[in-house]
């Protein structure tokens, strides 16, 4: 099987790529590197990339994730998060090859008193979530077989993610603000990459498009995530102590793209689909602050 990963060097893309070399013969693409370099927003370069490479499977974890520099770009943003997956998808449904393409959790805007399941109607308050949407109706109409998988809050060790700017802060002993009236559920990289896995290879039987959350198990603020965060990084000697996290409201923290205050996602029916039992926020939280150990050794 040859695989196609798009941005290879981002926080998914980086803990893909080895579960995918598992699988098959893997084709890493980035903007300036990996085994074929592509502006993916150049259209004649990726269809060279797509012609050259000629995927059974294409990954597609390269996206616009700047919510806030969305608000200003929406056409830069629309390029990535609505062109780039049409343009997959066209191909895919031409050539007969798969596509994997993941989406948000910020598709979604109200309280529904539970967690959001694949069925529940879309309400996008921000450009972040409404080219992301576009770009999932696009691959739907496509009639490509494909797989959409909704996640959330994303983190890992990289930096220019919440996890690691909290923790660069605390580091320095500074004390951290931080929002508590935003609730979803934080996903380790580390896990979307092994459920991405388990569901290319279980939830890919039907040809047409299906949708999917899939996010570690968990329904916390992003007060509760830094607190958490913060006392695990200090158990395992990442930080020298704990700092304190205040709670603060969004009001106290504007931001340029509204976010929704409820985000939480289902993921039983990606476990279903595959029989995987999606880790905890506790459990995957855990294994990212080992794994950030070791390579600190
Ligand atoms: N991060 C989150 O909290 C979050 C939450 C929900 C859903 N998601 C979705 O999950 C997926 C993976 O997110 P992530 O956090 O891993 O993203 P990321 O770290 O920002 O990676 C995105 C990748 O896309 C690449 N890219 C952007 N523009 C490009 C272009 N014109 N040509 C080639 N490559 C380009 C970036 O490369 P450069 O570094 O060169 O720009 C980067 O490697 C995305 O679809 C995202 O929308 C993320």
């Amino acid at each position: 099987m040859r695989i196609l990963l798009t941005g290879a060097d981002g926080q998914l893309g980086r803990h893909l790529t080895p579960r995918l070399e598992v699988l098959g013969e893997v084709i890493t693409s980035t903007r300036r590197g990996g085994d074929w370099p592509c502006d993916l927003t150049e259209t004649e370069a990726l269809d060279d990339l797509l012609d050259g490479a000629r995927p059974d499977v294409i990954i597609n974890p390269a996206a616009w994730t700047a919510v806030d520099a969305a608000e200003d770009e929406p056409a830069a943003a629309a390029a990535l998060n609505v062109e780039l997956p049409t343009r997959l998808a066209a191909w895919c449904a031409a050539h007969g090859a798969r596509l994997v393409h993941f989406s948000t959790d910020y598709v979604f805007d109200g309280e529904p008193g539970r967690a959001w399941n694949e069925f529940d109607p879309t309400s996008p308050v921000s450009v972040y979530g409404r080219t992301k949407l576009a770009g999932e109706e696009a691959i739907r109409r496509s009639g490509a077989h494909a797989l959409i998988l909704r996640t959330a809050w994303l983190y890992s060790r990289l930096p220019g993610n919440f996890l690691s700017a909290i923790l660069r802060r605390a580091a320095s002993g500074e004390p951290l603000r931080v929002v508590s009236d935003q609730i979803g559920s934080p996903t380790w990289a580390g896990s979307l990459a092994r459920m991405t896995v388990a569901a290319l290879g279980d939830c890919l039987p039907r040809p047409e498009p299906v949708t999917l959350h899939a996010v570690d198990r968990g329904c916390v603020s992003w007060h509760a995530f830094a607190e958490l965060a913060v006392t695990m990084a200090a158990e395992r000697g990442l930080i020298d102590e704990v700092v304190p996290v205040a709670a603060i409201d969004s009001a106290e923290w504007p931001q340029k793209a509204r976010r929704p205050s409820w985000s939480v996602l289902d993921v039983e029916a990606l476990e279903q689909c595959t029989g995987c039992t999606a880790w905890t926020t506790r459990q995957a939280l855990a294994t990212c602050l080992e794994e950030w150990k070791e390579e600190a050794c």
